[in-house]
């Protein structure tokens, strides 16, 4: 059997070219089983996983449960909200507690930068990294790569995809750009020049501060959002503004004289980054995007359980 690189996924920065290739190929054959009468397979019967919560999720938090449940996974999930750490306990001291209970792996959304990384240096279970601050979110980059490539047909070199938004304050963003470009694709971002970080062009992406212009330039184009939770300064003068020269509608699409595919990793501010009629259009993906996060993520705790 073809095995990963590594035992964790921590960001697509570790991974190589083979190991997206595997993932993907991985996340091809869980599609299809999730699409049979019976969706289950018994491969992690054996194994127990922790969905370990510290912040708000709704779309990668019940998706890697499902992916668990559809693995045969035993699981338990676990909220910030509600818990021990309210009374002051440490990251640490929170997970070895749940490992005490014989847990093999550990899937995290932490709102700091380098969490996962810090706990793969003291813990011996695998670690998926289900969103890290501002820094990486691993498996919504490979479900957006799994997804594109369903819809073009085709792997993803040479393809043309921008990223459009909040791109400082984005996990998804480098994620994606770390995939995208192991994979031979081409990246532009587009945003205020307030919300693309200054040294970005160093990863070999070009960038625009023309809504029109990228979406011109791209076969795809993964819209983000305005992320004002993370935002303790004012990066534009309000999110009317905003909209009107980085939101995108249907009718910009639609003018475009090609195929373009839409792309949202979710939650959408409805009216600030896409319109309704934009993010429900026949350009968009958005929702096969969320049915692909449970394959992709189904490929990735497969193959990492199997590193043991
Ligand atoms: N795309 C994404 O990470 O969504 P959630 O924050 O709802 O998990």
């Amino acid at each position: 059997m073809q095995k990963l690189s590594t035992r964790h996924l921590l960001g697509i920065k570790d991974l190589t070219p083979d190991d997206i290739e595997l993932i993907m190929a991985t996340a091809t054959e869980f599609k299809e089983v999730i699409n049979r009468p019976i969706k289950k397979v018994p491969s992690l019967r054996d194994v127990t996983i922790a969905n370990v919560f510290f912040e708000n999720s709704t779309r990668t938090r019940l998706s890697f449960e499902l992916a668990e449940k559809r693995l045969s996974a035993d699981t338990l999930s676990f909220s910030a909200a509600g818990s021990s750490v309210k009374k002051g306990e440490t990251l640490l001291d929170t997970v070895n507690n749940i490992l005490a209970m014989k847990v093999d792996m550990i899937v995290m959304r932490h709102a700091s930068p380098g969490a996962p990384h810090f706990l793969s240096k003291h813990i011996n279970a695998n670690i998926v990294n289900a969103g890290d601050g501002t820094h990486e979110h691993p498996t919504q980059a490979l479900l957006d790569s799994f997804s594109m490539r369903e819809r073009l047909g085709t792997d993803l070199v040479g393809k043309k995809v921008a990223i459009i938004g909040d791109i400082l304050h984005s996990r998804v963003a480098l994620s994606n750009i770390f995939a995208l470009k192991k994979q031979g694709a081409e990246v532009m971002l587009c945003g205020p020049s307030t919300l693309i970080p200054r040294y970005i062009t160093e990863l070999g992406v070009k960038v625009s501060h023309n809504v029109r212009e990228a979406l011109a330039w791209c076969d795809v184009a993964n819209v983000l959002r305005i992320q004002l939770e993370r935002q303790h300064i004012k990066y534009f003068p309000s999110l009317r503004e905003y909209s009107l020269y980085f939101g995108i509608n249907k009718r910009m699409l639609d003018e475009l004289d090609k195929e373009i595919v839409l792309m949202h990793p979710g939650p959408i501010n409805r009216g600030v980054e896409l319109s309704s009629d934009a993010a429900d259009s026949h350009h968009s993906i958005i929702l096969d995007q969320v049915e692909n996060g449970v394959a992709t993520r189904m490929a990735v705790l497969y193959l990492l359980a199997a590193q043991n």
